[in-house]
């Protein structure tokens, strides 16, 4: 990716005073950004780079424009506010089984991909979700219902139980 990384955890901070808030414990984080819990026990996300940051936000806009709570089964979580300044999105916790984390997902439009590629990528969620599989294929078809592509289907992402 050519965009440089922004200061996540700065940010999150200031995003956090902005908003009279303090910031807890840590929730998680990975290649898009960093979570933490904050004082009126919402999630905040400090995104790394811009671009998955306004993917993600988008998606959140949508699921409220929709008031989408839940997806065949799994808790989604709730936008509470956003700072495109800080690349920063607040939102609900959730607990499982939920699905999360929007920054790899893309909006009324997904590329096709060769056959082999979705033989391969079908037998590794198979291979990492198990018999769960077929609950998290279903919530794929209700957020592609609502035309968003997930695309970084994972367990941290999709948690079931
Ligand atoms: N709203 C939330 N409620 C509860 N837990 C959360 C919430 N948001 C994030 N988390 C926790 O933080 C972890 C990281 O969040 P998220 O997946 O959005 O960040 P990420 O940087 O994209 O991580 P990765 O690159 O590992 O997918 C999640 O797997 C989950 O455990
Ligand atoms: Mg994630």
């Amino acid at each position: 990716m050519s965009e440089l990384p922004l200061p996540v955890m700065e940010h999150a901070q200031l995003y956090a005073q902005s908003r009279s808030l303090t910031i807890s414990k840590q929730l998680g984080g990975g290649y898009d950004g960093i979570v933490f819990a904050t004082s009126r026990a919402t999630a905040v996300k400090a995104l790394k780079y811009r671009r998955l940051y306004c993917q993600e936000r988008d998606v959140y806009r949508r699921l409220q424009e929709r008031a989408i709570r839940q997806i065949a089964g799994f808790e989604i979580p709730s936008l509470i506010d956003f700072s495109d300044d800080f690349s920063v999105i607040e939102m609900t916790i959730v607990t499982a089984p939920y699905i999360l984390d929007f920054a790899g997902a893309s909006l009324d439009q997904s590329r096709p991909y060769p056959e082999d590629v979705v033989r391969e990528w079908l037998d590794e969620k198979q291979e990492q979700f198990g018999a769960d599989w077929p609950l998290v294929r279903r919530a794929i078809h209700g957020f592609e219902a609502l035309g968003i592509y997930l695309k970084d289907v994972h367990p941290g992402n999709a948690a079931c139980r």
